[in-house]
């Protein structure tokens, strides 16, 4: 059992969820090169070691974590699908795929889940072709430019807004049973 604070009209509003809150972290094509690749733009830090301290963040808010990555586009297309009853929310590095993937953005459509979009670059400050995101207008939130302290940002916004959507549900269902009972 998890305890969240929430700010919702200006009253902290404390409250218990039963489940654990589960969020998956998908890792798109040549993220597994971390710490090889281009290190001028990704920096040294290798795809494991981010893992690992998301992994303690987790830990520390009581979270449920999982990792996946893949060079394939279908691949997180599956993925995005397992996530519908499965997770909370997403975070989601389509690397190259951000920028042609219609299919990985429909995905994220149609589940519908709090999904948080991160680059290590800052995708607005490098070639004109990186500039745009297809996946980025169906995503809750995008976060780049941070290197990977952008995960532990995606971390920490996303338990806010899963937070945020509970005590919203909470609240809702107290006004319901107040106006049963009027
Ligand atoms: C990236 C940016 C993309 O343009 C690129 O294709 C990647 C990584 C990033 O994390 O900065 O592979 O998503």
């Amino acid at each position: 059992m998890k305890y969240f604070s929430c700010y919702w009209y200006n009253r902290k509003i404390f409250y218990i969820k039963e489940t654990k809150v589960k969020i998956v972290v998908i890792q798109g094509p040549n993220l597994n090169m971390l710490g090889h690749r281009e290190q001028n733009i990704y920096g040294p830090m290798k795809l494991e070691e981010i893992h690992g301290q998301m992994e303690a963040v987790a830990k520390q808010n009581g979270t449920e974590i999982e990792f996946f990555q893949t060079n394939l586009e279908g691949e997180i297309v599956d993925k995005i699908q397992e996530c519908l009853g499965d997770a909370d929310g997403i975070i989601l590095n389509p690397a190259a795929y951000s920028h042609t993937s219609i299919a990985i953005r429909d995905a994220i459509a149609a589940v519908n889940l709090p999904t948080i979009e991160v680059h290590i670059s800052n995708i607005y400050r490098r070639e004109d072709f990186r500039a745009k995101s297809m996946t980025a207008a169906v995503s809750t939130g995008v976060i780049s430019g941070f290197g990977p302290f952008g995960y532990h940002l995606a971390m920490i916004s996303l338990l806010q807004i899963l937070g945020e959507m509970e005590a919203m549900e909470v609240a809702q269902k107290k006004q319901e049973e107040e106006s049963a009972k009027a």
